[in-house]
């Protein structure tokens, strides 16, 4: 289906000729030939972008604005002003038109900017869409996400925390395999029991066994007294065992023997202990591999492997992105004691963009530092360690003031610039047809950084080309 455009002006060969352009572009184009005509229209039916004339008869392009801004608060409108208003325009930007085109209207910069406002609408309706789902967030137990694969690993959530069956969760550093677990464990059957969680490659090989099940008094120098393992502390609960690859092959052996007999028997004791424990494994590494590597036992491997969770990274749920970015910046500034703040759109696409090696706890971190540094101002893309060149067209949305003030004066002085050569660099007969004055147009040559001999420094250019 073509967009739509509601074309507001009074000028009647202008508009047939700009509606022509647009049509030809693809666009559905419905006329108006004054302000009122135009509010009725925008009563009638939506548009998804409106082009208004700022002087008409019956109601000026200001007015329609604004009306249109209640009307349609969604739908854009596109100023068209003479080149002497220019501050007007500057008005109906505040008063919240999209953008503005300066007459004599240069048709292919009318198409861009068409286009232009079209996809900043999109994208602020997406942005909006998300922050609709802020307002009821897609919360799991503190685990966010709404991208299909999150979701589905909710529902499963949801029924592995109704049975005590063994989990292996399967994902890369920082996409939340300890959260999940906590999930699990929290959200159902388990959740007034104990939730250990264990390092496995944190614990020095030569003491995993007395940490995993226990070890009696004098077992080893420095046992100094009887001590209870992690599978004890954790009975009737569930056993966190993390980075489970690194597990040396003789305590694989061990742990398989007591998920299977369900009992310990603490270093140095010979007395075997009932334990009832759920196990919640983790790894970053593919089991399967190294089973076929033979660093990991492959009767363990499917003891574990009852039912797989598998995390996928960040880059691949890019909408769960705004969510965990609002996520984190609603704690960071509620942590650190500061007012709520917002990210800007070019900042937020970056961070749709980037890569995401350290997966959510990269992005945690990236939203801490950004939080100490931002003071009360949204975080910029300035705030983040990576640059916006990841950013395809970031540049181009003059969603800022400062880069529409910029926008604008370039594209005055791109104007003035053509105008004089077109009026063969008479000033007088520039000025005039830009319905100023001549002390106005040396003034504007002077803050546009427009030369003054603008004549001699084309025919340099020419004959050097
Ligand atoms: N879906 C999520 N929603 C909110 N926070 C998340 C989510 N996933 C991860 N986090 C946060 O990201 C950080 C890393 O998560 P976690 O420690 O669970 O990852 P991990 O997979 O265990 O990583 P590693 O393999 O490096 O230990 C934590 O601070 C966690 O709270
Ligand atoms: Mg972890």
């Amino acid at each position: 289906m073509s967009q739509s455009i509601l074309l507001v002006e009074d000028e009647e060969l202008l508009r047939e000729s700009m509606a022509e352009l647009l049509e030809e572009d693809g666009f559905e184009v419905v006329q108006a030939s004054n302000g009122q005509a135009g509010h009725d229209l925008l009563l009638e039916r939506p548009f998804d972008l409106v082009i208004s004339d700022i002087r008409m008869p019956q109601m000026d392009g200001v007015e329609l604005l604004r009306r249109a801004r209640r009307i349609a608060p969604e739908t854009p409108v596109m100023i068209v002003t003479a080149f002497g208003t220019v501050d007007s325009a500057v008005g109906a930007m505040r008063e919240g038109a999209a953008d503005y085109l300066l007459k004599p209207v240069q048709f292919e910069d009318l198409i861009l900017r068409v286009r232009r406002a079209l996809e900043i609408d999109s994208m602020r309706r997406i942005v909006a869409a998300q922050t609709d789902q802020l307002a009821e967030p897609s919360t799991f137990h503190n685990l966010i996400g709404d991208s299909p694969a999150m979701r589905a690993l909710f529902e499963k959530v949801r029924k592995l925390s109704a049975v005590r069956s063994s989990v292996l969760l399967f994902g890369a550093s920082g996409t939340g395999k300890e959260l999940f677990a906590r999930a699990i464990h929290y959200n159902g059957i388990t959740r007034d029991k104990p939730f250990i969680p264990v390092n496995c490659g944190a614990i020095p090989e030569s003491l995993i066994e007395s940490e995993l099940f226990g070890h009696r008094k004098g077992a080893f120098t420095g046992a100094v007294r009887d001590r209870e393992g992690y599978f004890e502390a954790a009975n009737t609960g569930t056993l966190f065992l993390d980075e489970i690859s690194t597990l040396p092959m003789p305590v694989q052996s061990s742990l398989l023997r007591v998920l299977e007999e369900r009992v310990v028997v603490p270093v140095g004791d010979t007395k075997a202990r009932p334990v009832d424990v759920r196990i919640i494994a983790a790894t970053n590494r593919d089991l399967a591999e190294q089973c076929r590597e033979g660093t990991f036992r492959e009767d363990l491997m499917y003891r574990l492997d009852v039912v797989r969770l598998e995390l996928p990274p960040l880059r691949e749920r890019q909408q769960d992105i705004p969510l965990l970015v609002h996520h984190f910046l609603e704690r960071f500034t509620r942590d650190m004691g500061k007012k709520p703040i917002g990210v800007t759109d070019a900042a937020m696409r970056a961070m749709l963009n980037h890569e995401w090696r350290g997966n959510v706890r990269e992005l945690e971190n990236v939203i801490e530092r950004a939080v100490i540094f931002a003071d009360d101002r949204h975080i910029d893309v300035g705030d983040l360690p990576f640059g916006p060149a990841e950013t395809a067209g970031a540049d181009t949305e003059p969603s800022q003031c400062e880069a529409l003030r910029e926008a604008m004066s370039r594209f005055e002085r791109q104007h003035i610039i053509q105008m004089l050569r077109r009026h063969r660099y008479d000033k007088a007969e520039t000025a005039e047809h830009l319905g100023i004055s001549v002390s106005s147009l040396y003034r504007k040559l002077d803050e546009l950084d427009i030369p003054k001999n603008l004549d001699a420094e084309d025919q340099a250019s020419s004959i050097a080309t």
